[in-house]
């Protein structure tokens, strides 16, 4: 079972190929979600491994690790909230095991917990599959360097077996965490590419130590930061994300996110592709410190409710799984759901997975975006419970609000990097 997207990458010409509108162009770069095309034949594409095996899923879990992300404490009532789920799901999985003598009859949901690209580093390439997050800018990866005991099942990069890696000599870095853990490393430049746009000297961030939500999430090798460079954690001289190399290069300073409900999405660099979107996208200006892509919503509407103009600060974040949102809104919307509640024991609002939730709107200046009712019921708290976790969760104990996933998938996102920067959404056909 796929509980994670996979995401296949090619060239702009590979994807010409595929049978798309666009004419082949210098300096872009699409990761191209057609694995169907894949299948059939295609070798120009670069096959990507299948999804290591990862923990079933945890609503708790998901928001504990957008605490530790943005380094605020957890309260101790979403920790326990983990386990409480953690035993739910081992209990349920072993009765299923019991009935059917089969684990492959397992029915772990297929949710969208993250989006892996795959990326090569070095020369030769080495293929990792890293996490591309608007919501951090440092590019980090498991290495030759992090100890054994924190590396469970991911990809490492070794500089060592790469005739173009260079040590960038007296410079570290240092991530912490919410829960006092972090990450650090020593850093090296190599080539870096993603989907055929290659920088040559990319600062690779190499762990030397992991935290151990990383070493558990089996199947992200690493980072790839998309925020603003002034984010980048290297010392003494920060280093410069992927996407400020890759622009002098790129026809357009932009790159684009079309993530997919449960399925493949793609990242977009260097172009806009119009057969993604319908309309027109609609910007809005980035506030630019320091170093998220901040910018507001201009209100909300729950299911076919009157539109609430109100304007909500918050960070469009690829690389967190939930939407946060004033606790405010969060009850307006549960108060539409039969019997939902905001569970200290599973660590956030959950809801009888029988109920019938509204789609929730939000507003890009003028514009509208809705996100299905689908993709706000994230997932059952375990295969054979009756309760499931809400997508949108209250930021309130996070301080920021997050535009997460759940948000992002209901549009097709814009990351310009003009002079302001900017954010545009447009709308495209949602499956739910
Ligand atoms: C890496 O960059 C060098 C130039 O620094 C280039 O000659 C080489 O072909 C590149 N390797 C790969 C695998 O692209
Ligand atoms: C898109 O923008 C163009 C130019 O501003 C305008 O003429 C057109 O009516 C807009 N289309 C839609 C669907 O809003
Ligand atoms: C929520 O999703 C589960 C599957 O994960 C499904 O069985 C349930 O009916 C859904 N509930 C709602 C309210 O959409």
């Amino acid at each position: 079972m796929l509980s994670f997207t996979d995401l296949f990458v090619t060239s702009l010409l590979a994807a010409a190929g595929l049978g798309s509108a666009l004419p082949p162009r210098i300096g872009t770069t699409v990761i191209n979600q057609d694995q169907s095309s894949f299948l059939n034949g295609r070798t120009t594409l670069k096959q990507v491994r299948n999804p290591r095996p990862h923990k079933a899923f945890n609503g708790a879990r998901a928001t504990y690790r957008t605490y530790l992300k943005h380094g605020v404490p957890a309260p101790e009532y979403i920790k326990t909230a983990i386990a409480h789920i953690d035993n739910e799901q081992e209990e349920a999985i072993a009765r299923i095991k019991r009935d059917t003598g089969s684990a492959a009859a397992v029915p772990i949901n297929e949710v969208d917990i993250a989006y892996v690209t795959p990326v090569t580093v070095g020369t030769p390439p080495q293929t990792l599959m890293l996490d591309l997050d608007t919501g951090s800018s440092d590019l980090w990866v498991f290495s030759s360097l992090t100890p054994s005991s924190q590396v469970r099942g991911q990809e490492i990069y070794s500089p060592a077996k790469s005739s173009t890696s260079k040590l960038l000599s007296g410079h570290t870095w240092s991530i912490r965490y919410g829960d006092g853990s972090g990450s650090r490393g020593t850093v090296y430049t190599d080539n870096f590419t993603i989907g055929g746009l290659e920088v040559e000297s990319q600062a690779v961030q190499t762990a030397q130590e992991v935290s151990s939500s990383f070493t558990q999430e089996q199947s992200l090798d690493g980072l790839v930061g998309l925020g603003f460079s002034t984010l980048n954690t290297v010392r003494p001289s920060s280093q410069l994300t992927f996407f400020d190399n890759a622009r002098p290069k790129l026809d357009e300073e932009v790159f684009t996110a079309d993530l997919k409900y449960h399925a493949t999405g793609s990242y977009d660099f260097g172009f806009i592709d119009r057969a993604k979107y319908t309309g027109n996208i609609t910007y809005t200006p980035v506030q630019q410190s320091p170093g998220y892509w901040t910018h507001s919503l201009s209100g909300y509407a729950v299911g076919s409710g009157a539109f609430q103009s109100t304007q909500i600060q918050g960070i469009s974040d690829t690389g967190t799984t939930l939407l946060y949102l004033p606790t405010a809104i969060v009850t307006a919307y549960y108060r539409q759901v039969q019997g939902a509640q905001n569970s200290q024991y599973y660590g956030g609002y959950v809801f009888p997975c029988s109920s019938t939730l509204p789609t929730f709107t939000f507003g890009i200046e003028g514009a509208r975006f809705t996100i299905p009712a689908s993709y706000i019921n994230y997932t059952r708290i375990s295969p054979t419970s009756s309760t499931c976790y809400g997508g949108l969760q209250s930021s309130s104990g996070l301080g920021i609000n997050i535009f997460g996933d759940v948000a992002l998938k209901a549009a097709f996102v814009v990351f310009s990097g003009t002079n302001p920067p900017r954010i545009g959404f447009g709308t495209k056909p949602l499956a739910s």
